[in-house]
């Protein structure tokens, strides 16, 4: 069981990913999340790995195609129990482990991605379990707000990203998330949303729409992503509204 839940082939692999995860708990103790990953391990297969993958790589969609992970369970495993690439290099570089936190307590407020399925010390142990995908180094995010036009995104956001998150940010239930969402709008600053339209999630569907990226299939100026981004916060009904920017 062990062997599965750690995704290795062999007892002597699943040993030393044993050994590499204490080492990790203690070489990097001032850096790493507080929680304990062998607990979070079991935490996550339990509870979130239906819909997010065992691995975190994503499920759902035909054929996987919500993230491109779902094809590790086969073609013929098809569920509506969908749930974002966890795994993603991209989206882990520059969510905090706070970000983590309040998505897993409070969880979406479409209730796709249901809060409240684990408490306590469990929550600091799964976050440092999906904190041990992290290869790539953490990329710094502010909350500074992105003062950019909302009309001209609202344009591009149309063109670009409609057809995939929905004309009103919606989402599409089993295919892509809601970027309205309260909940979601609440954890995500302007710097977050920015940074990931920026450089995408590059193990789903979501391409990187920075130009000169090989991965991008439209490629936008680094003030149009700006603009995007004071859109999509028009969505936000806790936030005051940005002056001029509704239209
Ligand atoms: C081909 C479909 C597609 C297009 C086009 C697309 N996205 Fe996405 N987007 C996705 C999917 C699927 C995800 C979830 C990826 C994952 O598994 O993590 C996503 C994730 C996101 C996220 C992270 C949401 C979250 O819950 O963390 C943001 C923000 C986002 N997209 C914004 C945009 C914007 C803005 C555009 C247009 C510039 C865009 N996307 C275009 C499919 C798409
Ligand atoms: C019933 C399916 C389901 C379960 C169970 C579930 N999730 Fe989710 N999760 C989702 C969906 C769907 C989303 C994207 C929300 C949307 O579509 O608007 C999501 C989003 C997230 C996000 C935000 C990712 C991003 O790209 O911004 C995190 C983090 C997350 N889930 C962690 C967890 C953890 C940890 C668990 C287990 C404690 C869990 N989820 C259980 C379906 C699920």
């Amino acid at each position: 069981m062990e062997k599965d839940l750690l995704g290795r082939g062999s007892n002597f692999s699943a040993l030393f990913t044993v050994f590499a995860l204490v080492a990790f708990l203690f070489t990097t103790a001032s850096v790493a999340s507080a929680g304990n990953p062998i607990n979070g391990a079991k935490v996550y297969q339990e509870n979130c790995a239906t819909c997010h993958g065992d691995k975190g790589q994503g499920r759902g969609g035909p054929d996987g195609w919500f993230t491109g992970g779902g094809m590790a369970y086969g073609k013929s495993n098809i569920s509506d129990a969908v749930g974002n690439t966890l795994n993603d290099q991209n989206f882990l570089s520059q969510t905090s482990d706070d970000f983590l936190k309040q998505t897993i307590v409070k969880g979406r407020s479409n209730e796709r991605m249901p809060g409240g399925l684990v408490s306590g010390s469990d929550v600091d142990d799964v976050v440092a379990y999906i904190r041990n995908w992290q290869k790539a180094a953490s990329i710094p995010v502010t909350d500074d707000t992105v003062w950019a036009n909302a009309g001209a995104g609202k344009e591009l956001y149309l063109e670009s990203c409609g057809e995939c998150h929905g004309k009103n940010g919606e989402g599409i239930e089993g295919f892509s998330p809601a970027l309205n969402d309260q909940n979601f709008l609440d954890v995500a600053s302007d710097d977050w949303i920015r940074q990931t339209i920026q450089r995408g999630r590059t193990s789903s569907v979501m391409r990187p729409y920075e130009r000169g990226n090989p991965l991008a299939n439209v490629e936008m100026e680094p003030r149009e992503i700006e603009n995007v981004v004071a859109y999509i916060r028009t969505w936000d009904k806790n936030n005051k509204p940005i002056p001029g920017l509704n239209n």
